[in-house]
């Protein structure tokens, strides 16, 4: 029976995320014209910039890819520096509307840029600190994870309703009979529990990347602790690259157009 049900560790039973109690039991939301058009072109520019920097880091172990820290537990200490780190901010606004962060403990949050050209798949995967899986072996996840879709084409975020257990050992419930599915639109945004099986794959697109273009998703994912470095970089202002906003009091941030959108679900078995 432990297999069987959906075991939710840490604390999210008295933090589903917001307003959606008793729906999909706080798993997963879905909101459509996330940012001002015209934020979101700015991030378009910075999100080239920083998925560059990313594929030209230093090599980490396994080959992973680095990812950026951000505290955002005192934004008077921890200023955002351009516009994805004023992203952050605008999305920890809807993700914890009434200081839960503080509650839960929530010191800051790693973003990175997803750029997958036609045949890139995401792999099913958990997210997870990942320089601590790989010197230790510990498999720690975020709180939360959250996506913006900044184009409308590519392999959909399929999400299992299965988490693991254990140190990873243990997957609940072992075959999981619910499947979320979320197509990229532009401006669309996802908040998901940290701590769900996912992945992207391009044979699912409503949309297939044509040639020589890319898909791309601003992935911003929650913190409890810091996650460990080198994985989990904390860019210095000297390492910041040229073309990032410097100035970003005045270039928008969230769209008072937000409304919740809907994704599919697929039901194998009875098993849910
Ligand atoms: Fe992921």
């Amino acid at each position: 029976m432990y297999a069987d049900t959906l075991v939710i560790p840490g604390l999210h039973e008295k933090h589903p995320i917001p307003a959606t109690v008793g729906n999909n039991e706080g798993l997963l939301t879905v909101t459509e014209n996330m940012y001002d058009e015209d934020f979101l072109k700015i991030i378009d520019e910075e999100a080239q910039i920083l998925a560059d920097l990313a594929e030209n880091w230093q090599a980490l172990p396994k080959s992973k890819r680095v990812t950026f820290w951000m505290r955002t537990d005192d934004p008077a200490k921890h200023q955002p520096r351009f516009a994805v780190e004023k992203a952050v901010l605008e999305v920890k606004k809807i993700l914890f509307p009434n200081g839960e962060d503080k509650e839960l403990g929530i010191v800051g949050a790693k973003y990175w840029i997803q750029r997958r050209s036609q045949t890139d798949r995401v792999g099913f995967h958990y997210d997870k600190d990942e320089a601590m899986a790989s010197d230790q072996s510990i498999m720690r996840f975020p709180v939360y994870g959250t996506i913006s879709y900044l184009g409308d084409i590519g392999a959909p975020t399929v999400l299992y309703k299965q988490t693991v257990v254990r140190n990873g050992n243990v997957e609940v419930p072992r075959v999981p009979s619910v499947t979320w599915v979320v197509q990229p639109r532009r401006n669309r945004f996802v908040i998901q529990r940290g701590d769900l099986h996912h992945g992207a794959d391009p044979a699912l697109a409503a949309q297939p990347v044509p040639p020589g273009q890319q898909r791309l998703t601003l992935v911003i994912t929650w913190w409890n602790y810091t996650p460990l470095e080198p994985n989990a970089h904390r860019l210095s202002d000297s390492e910041l690259p040229p073309g990032l906003v410097k100035s970003v009091a005045d270039i928008g941030g969230l769209s008072d157009k937000r409304y919740r959108g809907s994704f599919e679900e697929l039901t194998i078995g009875g098993n849910r």
